[in-house]
């Protein structure tokens, strides 16, 4: 309201002003901040012609403090003068009035007054006119009065050197009437409604048009997402555990790496285009360490290392195939191939989360992508009852002591076991990860020395993470959909840690 109020009163004076107006003057005379016209003077441009506005800068004179003193109370100069008394005053009693200093010399240079060095206590100044004229006053009350232009320039720059003048650039705009001027304005409006749509009466509206040059809100600082929040706590907890992070920065990989490294036939329906997506350009992948790869062809075709292998013709054009990865265990058996070329074995202990992707059905639990949280360890003679351990010992980091694993499949690990934990609030069982101990027929083509094993186990980051902050929906996590303000709003994310006591303290329920 205000600002319509405002606007048309700049209108209005406008309509009286056949050459226009400048905004710094018209505030002055409406007794409104300036800012507070330009405002009025930008909504009044986007209504198209109704005005013109052009930015001008101007220079203009103001006192200083110390200037509108003088305004008040004379010169300094002037001020000395008047406190000579006819019989004289002594130079050091003159040097204590708090114009003395200043005023002294002006008035010295204005032959005001002279000094007498004769006398016995020292210099005496007496006057030697009987009346002044105070022209910085004068000067300055001109200027005050917003007449500072009939000033000559060196005046002005003599008193801004005795600092009682400052010069400012002021910045603002001339107004003049546009094509379409009048006085009264139609409200825009800002939003085109259903409503409006459905009684026509947008026909008769006016809309706003839209500020591309606006600048938005700046924010106050960046704010990690909550699975971003809860992906840091369990690197903190693999880490804590002394496992290194894996490098996961490949979100493309080859069917190779991907499936048949893992001893994953070819003919395998995860394989398939309704489970995976393949990539189109570029289609095929072409380095791989070939020996390698011969061993795998041999161990998914003929079977070796006392397996049967599946007796299938293995189609390197298969294997080549670019996809987007279905999981991270692809990156695993990187590294592992990896650490079997070392000339000696060192046991090691990896984890990754990262991205994931799979051609799903989406529903409120199920997006194309995920993150996975993966961890390995490679060691000689490691056996199921390790996997079982250290899958105690993580998931009491995240709170959660009761454990029951069922047996499952895997291509790659054998035996596979699902993990499965009891969930207070539920009052029931609910499956928290996948594990296994990965197959021979995986490591000894990479060139693992017998007798190593390599225990593993995988999660969601995206199931803690919406028990964590209590979202239902996927969408609401991840997409667009996502409101910002929640993420801003969420905390960070403590997972309550069991501390080895049986009884189980609110735990993260999974
Ligand atoms: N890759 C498995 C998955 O995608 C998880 C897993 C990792 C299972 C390691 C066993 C061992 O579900």
């Amino acid at each position: 309201m205000a600002e319509a109020t405002l606007s048309e009163l700049v209108l209005q004076r406008l309509a009286e002003a056949p050459t226009g107006l400048d905004s710094c003057d018209l505030a002055n005379t409406i007794g409104h901040d300036h800012q507070a016209v330009v405002g009025a003077i930008k909504s009044l441009q986007s209504l198209g012609e109704v005005i013109s506005a052009q930015q001008r800068s101007t220079k203009r004179w103001e006192l200083t403090s110390e200037g509108q003193e003088v305004v008040r109370e004379g010169s300094h100069e002037a001020r000395v003068f008047d406190a000579i008394p006819p019989s004289g005053i002594l130079q050091k009693e003159l040097m204590k009035l708090p114009s003395g200093k200043v005023g002294f010399s002006k008035a010295m240079s204005n032959k005001w007054i002279v000094m007498d060095k004769t006398g016995e206590n020292g210099p005496r100044i007496f006057r030697i006119v009987d009346e002044i004229a105070d022209n910085v006053k004068e000067k300055l009350q001109i200027v005050a009065e917003g007449k500072g232009d009939g000033l000559e320039e060196k005046e002005k720059t003599d008193l801004k050197k005795r600092k009682l003048l400052n010069e400012l650039i002021v910045k603002s705009y001339w107004i003049t009437k546009g094509p379409s001027f009048s006085t009264t304005v139609m409200k825009q409006e800002t939003d085109l409604t259903s409503e409006m749509i459905i009684s026509g009466s947008w026909r008769g509206k006016q809309f706003k048009p839209y500020n591309f040059d606006a600048l938005g809100i700046m924010p106050d600082s960046g704010h990690l997402h909550p699975l971003m929040k809860v992906r840091s706590q369990f690197r903190q907890i693999f880490l804590e555990m002394g496992f290194t992070e894996m490098p996961t920065n490949n979100y493309i990989e080859s069917s190779f790496w991907n499936f048949d490294a893992l001893f994953q036939p070819q003919q395998h329906p995860a394989r398939d285009a309704h489970d995976t997506f393949f990539i189109s350009d570029p289609a095929l992948a072409s380095r791989f360490p070939m020996d390698y790869l011969e061993r795998v062809k041999r161990v998914h075709s003929e079977g070796g290392y006392g397996s049967l292998g599946y007796r299938y013709d293995w189609k390197f054009e298969e294997a080549q195939k670019n996809l987007l990865r279905t999981h991270t265990t692809g990156v695993s058996a990187r590294m592992l191939y990896q650490l079997a070329q070392q000339e000696k074995f060192t046991p090691a202990k990896y984890f990754s989360i990262d991205r994931v992707f799979r051609n799903e059905t989406l529903d409120a639990t199920h997006l194309a992508e995920f993150h996975q949280i993966e961890g390995l360890v490679v060691d000689f003679g490691l056996t199921l009852g390790n996997l079982m351990g250290v899958l105690h010992q993580f998931f009491t980091k995240l709170g959660i002591t009761k454990l029951r694993f069922k047996p499952a499949y895997n291509p790659y690990t054998e035996p596979s076991m699902e993990v499965f934990s009891y969930h207070e609030g539920l009052k029931k069982w609910v499956e928290v990860g996948n594990s296994g101990v990965f197959r021979p027929e995986m490591l000894l083509p990479m060139g693992l020395p017998e007798g190593v094993s390599v225990i593993a186990w995988g999660l969601s980051l995206e199931r803690p993470t919406m028990i964590k902050y209590g979202i239902n929906n996927i969408r609401e996590l991840v997409g667009h959909k996502v409101n910002l303000q929640m993420v801003y709003n969420n905390p960070i994310c403590r997972l309550d840690e069991d501390k080895g006591s049986n009884h189980q303290r609110n735990p993260i329920p999974l």
